[in-house]
């Protein structure tokens, strides 16, 4: 398992999702914001990965439960994130082969379940927009603190967006040296058109040597920490948080 938050809780990077989930959790006082969407405009900007860390950083509250649910049913990688088996998970579940509870796994390092994207379908976005699948996580809504759902990229299919009528809060991850500022832009117009709740955006990726990065918007304070501290040779793997809207 090669989760940073778990292996090395210390490290700053830990520390920036533990930032992240203050955010989050303060961005929860007035609505109750429990089912999050985790997005991008592409592949490979970092869902996957920021989801698990911000599973494993929302876990070690006290008395919160955990689940994932692995929603990129094109290109599935939590199973593997975590090393559990994808025989069955969500797909079996919305079938009806599987119960919820004959799928879900669980972790022992951390206080998590998991739902694993189960066998890939050929109609992903059918399936994640479905009626059932809205039905499916109403029905397990109240046995969890936090939903997060690693959803595919927005700016290629439209699965992303055929999710946010039972999705509270979103966050876009922007791989900050890869992602072209117009692409995130539709990304965010694609988001803002289904009416999902924008929670922020996380600059993944991000290298502070970037000058172009300062065009997304402004650091908070422990970004600037990181950015000034001596611990700067890792920052390729820094993660920021910024508020979007
Ligand atoms: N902050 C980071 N620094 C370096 N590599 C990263 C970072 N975040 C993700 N990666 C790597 O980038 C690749 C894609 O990440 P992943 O989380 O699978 O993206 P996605 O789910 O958006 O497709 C993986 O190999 C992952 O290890
Ligand atoms: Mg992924």
């Amino acid at each position: 398992m090669k989760i940073i938050s778990l292996k090395n809780p210390k490290s700053p990077i830990s520390e920036a999702y533990r930032n992240v989930r203050t955010n989050i959790e303060f961005s929860n006082l007035d609505k109750d914001i429990k089912v999050i969407m985790v997005t991008s405009s592409k592949q490979n900007e970092g869902k996957s990965t920021v989801i698990s860390n911000l599973a494993v950083s929302f876990s070690k509250l006290e008395d919160k439960k955990i689940l994932i649910i692995d929603c990129d049913l094109r290109n599935p990688t939590v199973h593997r994130t975590f090393g559990i088996s994808n025989i069955f998970g969500l797909t079996d579940t919305l079938i009806g082969n599987k119960t919820f509870e004959e799928c879900v796994g669980s972790i022992s390092e951390a206080n998590i379940d998991i739902l694993t994207a189960g066998k890939i379908p050929p109609n992903p976005s059918e399936i994640l927009g479905s009626s059932k699948m809205k039905y499916f996580i109403n029905s397990i809504r109240d046995d969890y603190d936090y939903i997060f759902i690693d959803a595919p990229p927005i700016g290629i299919v439209t699965d992303a967006g055929v999710m946010s009528n039972f999705i509270d809060g979103t966050i876009l991850v922007v791989a900050s040296n890869e992602t072209d500022v117009e692409v995130v832009k539709i990304a965010k117009e694609r988001l803002e058109h289904v009416n999902a709740n924008i929670l922020g955006v996380i600059l993944n990726k991000f290298d502070s040597k970037d000058s172009a990065y300062g065009y997304y918007g402004y650091y908070n304070e422990s970004e600037r920490q990181m950015k000034n501290s001596k611990k700067k040779r890792f920052s390729l793997k820094n993660l920021g948080f910024s508020i979007f809207k």
